[in-house]
């Protein structure tokens, strides 16, 4: 160890600088490994056209906007916002969609009780048409909300989920909630999210962790829970937000009444394509099912029309 060494290293921690070739990748050789770029379906009526990719046209050599058709497969997204925007019901339906369509799925249910989680999928498949006992066993559910075990010794959950992903081979992971797995302990947020982050790329899967806001968190933006911790990690971050409209301006500019619930979704980064990036409206229905509407400008000018429509006297 020279002088210079000496300086920076501790005598226990110091070994000679060696060049470590593994982490050498030329282009060609990262592209063979990489995953293909496609969208996966969510059932979500209005979000797997908010995904975009770039292709070259064969013919004419331009660049050209292809929709993805779905969420990127192998994205691993953050679903944020405040309590009851809506958060639970859009991962049950895309939990339920992707079911459906003979993908295995594993549900870490985080804040409630396997059972009344099935429940809410039963729900959401009927309210999608869907018959929840034709594909039932595609969901795996693991209950850390009843089990304590796994939801306080991460070890212990990383092994079960290893287990999991082994015996049942799924493609998509749903946690609902991260927050809930670092309740109490937020300094531990980062690292926590990080491990699951890295689970998740190593097993391949398309992922969804739900994360709550807190009161003194703003809105629209993707802080949650742990600061900015979940969003800095993952791959993308969706906003859900409710607003009740209680004055003329708020009406005026989301085109709506006074005393309406107005909901808010929108896409607030994702690093693996491109991707629409203005505020939509949301809808709940009845039955609980979650649509993206059309973008807030874009509503006020179709109310705007409808308004022009029928103010105009008839001829
Ligand atoms: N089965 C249902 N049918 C109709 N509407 C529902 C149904 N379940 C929930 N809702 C409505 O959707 C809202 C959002 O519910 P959801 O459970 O998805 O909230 P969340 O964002 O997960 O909240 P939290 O952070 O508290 O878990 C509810 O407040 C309710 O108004
Ligand atoms: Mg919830």
């Amino acid at each position: 160890m020279d002088r210079f060494e000496k300086r920076f290293y501790p005598e226990e921690e110091y070994h000679k600088p060696e060049v470590v070739k593994e982490a050498i990748w030329l282009g060609h050789e990262a592209i063979q490994k990489a995953p293909k770029l496609e969208g996966v379906p969510t059932g979500v009526e209005g979000l797997d056209n908010l995904f975009f990719r770039a292709e070259i046209d064969s013919k004419t050599g331009k660049v050209q906007k292809k929709p993805l058709g779905g969420i990127p497969r192998y994205a691993v997204i953050n679903l944020t916002g405040v309590s009851d925007t809506g958060k639970s019901l859009m991962a049950e339906q895309i939990a339920i969609k992707r079911a459906s369509e003979g993908e295995k799925v594993v549900f870490i249910t985080v804040e409630s009780p396997a059972p009344f989680v099935a429940l809410g999928l039963k729900e959401r498949a009927a309210a999608m048409g869907l018959k929840f006992e034709e594909f039932e066993d595609n969901i795996i559910m693991l209950d850390a909300a009843s089990n304590h075990k796994i939801r306080n010794n991460l070890p212990d959950m990383f092994e079960t989920l290893a287990y999991v992903y082994r015996t049942y081979k799924p493609r998509f992971t749903i946690i609902d909630s991260i927050t809930g797995l670092f309740e109490a302990k937020e300094m531990l947020a980062r690292q926590i999210v990080r491990q699951f982050f890295n689970f998740m790329k190593k097993w391949y899967q398309t992922a969804i962790f739900v994360s709550q806001k807190r009161s003194g968190h703003e809105e629209l933006s993707a802080e949650a829970a742990g600061g900015y911790a979940v969003s800095h990690i993952v791959d993308c971050t969706f906003v859900m937000a409710k607003e009740l409209v209680l004055t003329q301006y708020q009406a005026k500019l989301y085109g709506a009444e006074i005393g309406d619930l107005v909901r808010f979704f929108r896409i607030d980064g994702c690093r693996l394509c491109g991707h629409d990036t203005k505020l939509h409206l949301m809808e709940i229905t009845d039955l609980g099912l979650v649509k993206i509407g059309p973008t807030l400008s874009e509503a006020r000018k179709r109310k705007f029309l409808r308004k022009e429509e029928t103010n105009t006297p008839p001829a």
